[in-house]
């Protein structure tokens, strides 16, 4: 039995990641390290909370006693660092959190992970620690060409600026200790239990509420989409297959115009739901400040070395995930009311 710390394991991706893990394995420990802040649920998690294999701590990962005392208590092999800000739009309007929860906290697990890997291992064995991170900290693309590992790292936005952070300290712990760990740099996730406030469950949402649903600037920037659950299947093979120290930029070829993405959605619950949802509702606003204009990763990397393949087309995706939205419409109430409420509609104002 081995015992791996998940932080952020109540949030879209952690949740996925968890119950992907629980589900695939009988023979890991996981601890989930959340603080629950607004995006933390762990309703996402009920499907697994009584499993013996896991167990619920809420917390920071900034706080050093914390996460010392979780390494004291159980014999960790793993940390898979998850827990972040993550959405750029909040990151324009109030930075400061996304540098100490992505930067510092990264840092003090990291230190923390480092202090257990030199005892348990004489430097040999022992901790094994993966940042999850994004093809944010690239920047923007061109018209052509993709992202690869070795793209230089340019991040615009105070998110994918704070991600960039935490992963150059990962890279020292790699390059100074020898200290072995992985970053994995993914795509545009979507799929269950994703916050409302990011496109895909936001414009579902919207929708369903006869809402505006609001696109920025000429809708005509590009995402590159990869279904949640193929971003677990990657993170586990680069938990058991990837080489220490690397990189591995993780994606599926699925980009997409934000307003394919949204004429999509609405042509799916059109045509099964209501068919007074319709391209009326599509508003025009504002564009985001410094918003990149094309993502696109290339994943020949991870493909080549350790052989993973993503399992579901966008096609098929999107449509899993309309579904589930809709078959979980009682989620998405639970989580548009209370702190989400207040900042949404001090944004539309300004809309
Ligand atoms: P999310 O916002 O849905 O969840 C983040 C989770 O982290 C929440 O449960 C929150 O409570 C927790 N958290 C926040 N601050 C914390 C702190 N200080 N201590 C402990 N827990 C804290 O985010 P997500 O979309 O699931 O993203 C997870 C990770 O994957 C992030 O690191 C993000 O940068 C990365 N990522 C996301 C995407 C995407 O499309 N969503 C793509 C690539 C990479
Ligand atoms: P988002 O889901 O916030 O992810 P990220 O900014 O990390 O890529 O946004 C995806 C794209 O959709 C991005 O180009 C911004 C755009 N967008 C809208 O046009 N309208 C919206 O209401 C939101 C939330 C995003």
């Amino acid at each position: 039995m081995k015992t791996m710390i998940v932080t952020g394991g109540a949030g879209f991706i952690g949740s996925n990641f968890i119950i992907y893990m629980l589900n695939k394995y009988n023979e890991y420990k996981i601890i989930n390290l959340d603080k629950l802040t607004y995006a933390g649920n762990l309703e996402n998690l009920r499907s697994v909370q009584d499993n013996e294999n896991y167990l619920f701590v809420q917390g920071d990962i900034c706080d050093s006693e914390l996460v010392d005392s979780l390494f004291q208590k159980h014999d960790i092999s793993y940390v898979i660092n998850f827990a972040a800000e993550s959405h750029v739009d909040r990151s324009i309007t109030d930075p400061e959190i996304f540098v100490k929860t992505n930067v510092l906290g990264t840092s003090n697990l990291l230190n923390i992970a480092k202090k257990y890997w030199e005892k348990n291992g004489e430097f040999k064995e022992g901790v094994k620690y993966l940042q999850v991170s994004t093809d944010e900290v690239y920047g923007s693309l061109g018209e052509t060409g993709y992202f690869m590992e070795t793209t230089p790292l340019d991040p615009h936005s105070p998110y994918s600026a704070s991600k960039t952070g935490g992963d150059l300290i990962v890279k020292a712990y790699a390059d100074t200790y020898k200290m072995p760990v992985n970053i994995t740099r993914c795509s545009n996730n979507y799929g269950p239990y994703q916050f409302t406030e990011k496109l895909i469950p936001l414009i579902i949402n919207n929708a369903l509420n006869k809402k505006h649903l609001p696109v920025y600037g000429d809708g005509k920037n590009i995402r590159d989409w990869l279904y949640v659950e193929d971003h677990c299947s990657a993170i586990d093979v680069v938990l058991h297959k990837g080489n220490p120290g690397e990189v591995y930029n993780v994606g599926g070829h699925n980009e997409r115009e934000n307003i394919y993405i949204v004429k999509t959605i609405i042509g799916y619950l059109g045509e099964n739901v209501d068919s007074s949802i319709n391209d009326t509702l599509i508003k025009y606003v504002e564009d985001r400040k410094g918003h990149d204009r094309r993502y696109g990763i290339d994943p020949e990397k991870i493909k080549r070395e350790l052989g993973w393949y993503p399992a579901t087309s966008f096609e098929i995706g999107i449509k899993k995930t309309i579904k589930w939205y809709l078959d979980n419409k009682n989620w998405m109430e639970n989580v548009t009311s209370g702190d989400y409420q207040n900042y949404y509609s001090s944004m539309y104002e300004k809309i």
